[in-house]
């Protein structure tokens, strides 16, 4: 079981913590030697960013799933910096590694340098199992273009994995989401032909679609399944910016998110890669205090607007 908090034990609301929990992290477009991306963007640094704050924060992942553009140009040298930055802290935390192909990444060096397999220029797609959680990494790409497609031979595949339920269900994480974008630019590099993965995927346990591409976090349904798109940790896409803009790529704004999968709902959250100064809080301290209290007490204490708790000055300012 996860769901952080260590030493937690109380249930304080009306939820079991998540079975489980994923770390959704994407496009974090590598260059060989540690390059900057357009000689600006320290790309490295941004996904040691993400994995600093994965590492020191209380949620503790299952798996950190890779929603791809791994890699910028797919240099095999980019290749051995991303697994050497990841599975050290993947591996202290116990958590498992997902990766997943993008369009700006290449199979062959993938296949061999993150799985230690034969080259190939095979279609990536791979299941995990996540202690009864399935996990599909499915392949989107199309060697030598940016857009999206999958072979029907994809499709019979999936279809075929599908055809047996698991445990707690089923998690497609793939490069190109199946949503719209208003990016017009971003719509003509899509997922082509839709509608045959949501024939494929009606009736299924796939309870969540993950993707990436878009470099901005975005949420949607597909086929009534709950998409959810993980904006990049290298730069971000800018909807809001000037109109005079057709497309804009800016340095800021970068995030990952967690997935908790509770019994019957997933949930997903942006976790910015930049940490801000605290401005209220509570030490973590306070925790055991309010674990002891009988649950009356506790919904008193932290829910009455006159509590001693919520008067207490000394604990409002003490971060
Ligand atoms: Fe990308
Ligand atoms: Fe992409």
């Amino acid at each position: 079981m996860q769901d952080g908090y260590p030493g937690a034990m109380t249930q304080m609301g009306q939820y079991p913590a998540a079975g489980h929990v994923l770390a959704h992290i994407s496009d974090t477009h590598l260059l060989a030697e540690g390059r900057a991306l357009y000689g600006k963007v320290p790309v490295e640094q941004r996904l040691a960013a993400a994995l600093a704050r994965l590492a020191a924060g209380p949620t503790k992942p299952d798996a950190f799933v890779f929603t791809g553009d791994l890699t910028d140009l797919g240099e095999p040298d980019a290749y051995k910096r991303l697994r050497q930055a990841v599975e050290p802290v993947a591996e202290r935390l116990g958590a498992e590694v997902i990766w997943v192909m993008g369009n700006h990444d290449e199979r062959a060096p993938y296949a061999s340098l993150l799985f230690d397999e034969p080259e190939t220029d095979a279609t990536q797609d791979r299941v995990h199992d996540i202690r009864g959680l399935r996990v599909i990494s499915l392949d989107t790409t199309v060697p030598g273009y940016h857009h999206g497609e999958l072979t029907s031979v994809q499709l019979e595949w999936l279809s075929g994995v599908l055809a047996e339920p698991a445990p707690h269900g089923t998690v497609l994480a793939v490069h190109h989401p199946p949503v719209p974008t208003p990016l017009e630019v971003m719509a003509v590099l899509e997922l082509h032909d839709q509608p045959a993965l949501a024939e494929v995927l009606k009736g299924t346990d796939v309870r969540l679609i993950l993707g990436g591409h878009l470099h901005y976090s975005t949420h949607s349904t597909f086929a009534g399944i709950p998409v959810s798109v993980a904006a990049a940790t290298c730069y971000t896409l800018d909807l809001g910016a000037d109109a005079a803009r057709l497309l804009s790529g800016v340095d800021g704004g970068q995030s990952f998110d967690f997935v908790h999968v509770y019994e019957s709902q997933v949930v997903t959250s942006t976790i910015p890669l930049d940490s801000f100064p605290e401005i209220t809080g509570f030490s973590v301290d306070y925790r055991p205090m309010i674990e002891a209290m009988p649950a009356d007490d506790r919904l008193e204490q932290l829910s009455s607007k006159t509590s001693h708790l919520n008067l207490n000055e000394a604990a409002a300012s003490d971060v």
